[in-house]
């Protein structure tokens, strides 16, 4: 539910089940029954574009080290506390279990109302304008922006588009130095459509938005989810199974963090190359200096959650 009625900043406030939210014109402020929360709104409104998005995404959506959600992937777990320690040593965490399509809806709701015209909350900060001061405009394009879902590989006949000028999709000002050309395919006659190829780099240098892994190839539950990053991930994600790196350009420096308690486990600073096994049991926060080319690897078996948290799988795949 959300009221109609806006505040002096020109902003409405929006209900979920016990939370409230209001904005003015430097921070989101959340309330719940027994607690309180304030976010600056640039982050919130970066975290939330992803949640919406990605539709909650696997695991959880820390969208600071207080508010958050995590994913059942049907029901939605939205929580104030649940995975900050001093919250729990307090018993002062909150958390209500609520509908996956209701959450989202309300979520965009909230997104489209308090995103100002002319701040994209996908761009990276250089790129984009303010999201702070009273109510002006919209930016409707940006924020209903789905992220690329292939069903079987970007480019393929019927499938979603290889990215050009000609469809609005130039090469990113970090990115000139990306060779365009593409491979030449020569199939065997009568195998024309079940063989294709696309550069890889140059799909990437063309995409407009950071922080966004999206999917450009699916074999069955494997799904390469290729992004690019430039500034932070504007949420901290907790993992609920494993999740493999492949830095592509430039580098990335990670801080890795236990899941449930946010106590710090590790730094990671990935340069062009390095490969790494994110574990199930972490979540993890980014910070990209210059526009880096990050291919994430998402294993989407359904059943994987429910095997980490019956410790039937480890949450790290390999021992060295
Ligand atoms: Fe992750």
């Amino acid at each position: 539910m959300s009221n109609a009625s806006v505040n002096e900043c020109g902003y409405r406030a929006f209900s979920l089940g016990a939370y409230k939210f209001v904005r003015d014109e430097y921070f989101a402020h959340i309330t719940w029954p027994g607690g309180s929360h304030t976010i600056s709104v640039d982050r919130f409104l970066r975290a939330l574009m992803r949640d919406v998005a990605w539709n909650f995404f696997y695991g959880t959506v820390n969208f600071d080290e207080v508010f958050g959600t995590t994913n059942h992937y049907g029901t939605v777990d939205v929580f104030a506390g649940l995975y900050n320690a001093g919250f729990r040593e307090r018993n002062k965490q909150f958390v209500e279990a609520l509908n996956g399509d209701h959450v989202r809806s309300t979520f965009l709701e909230m997104l489209e109302d308090w995103t100002n015209e002319g701040f994209d909350p996908f761009a990276a900060p250089e790129e984009t304008g303010t999201p702070f001061g009273p109510k002006r405009g919209s930016n409707l394009s940006a924020v209903r922006r789905n992220r690329v879902v292939a069903k079987r590989m970007v480019g393929l006949k019927g499938d979603t588009p290889l990215r050009s000028d000609a469809d609005g999709n130039p090469v990113n000002r970090q990115f000139t130095d990306v060779d365009q050309s593409e491979p030449e395919v020569h199939a065997e006659p009568g195998f024309e459509g079940e063989v294709h190829a696309f550069n890889f780099f140059a799909y990437l240098s063309r995409s407009d938005v950071t922080w966004n892994p999206s999917i450009t190839s699916a074999v069955k539950d494997s799904l390469l989810c290729p992004t690019t990053e430039e500034y932070m991930l504007p949420i901290i994600h907790g993992n609920d199974r494993v999740e493999w790196f492949v830095q592509l350009s430039d580098e990335i420096h990670w801080d890795v963090q236990d899941r449930e308690s946010g106590a710090p486990r590790a730094r990671v600073v990935m340069k062009a190359g390095d490969v790494t096994a994110m574990p199930a049991d972490i979540r993890h926060q980014g910070y990209s200096p210059k526009r880096s080319m990050l291919l994430v690897w998402e294993n989407a078996d359904p059943a994987l959650p429910d095997l980490y948290a019956k410790k039937r799988l480890r949450p790290n795949p390999v021992d060295f």
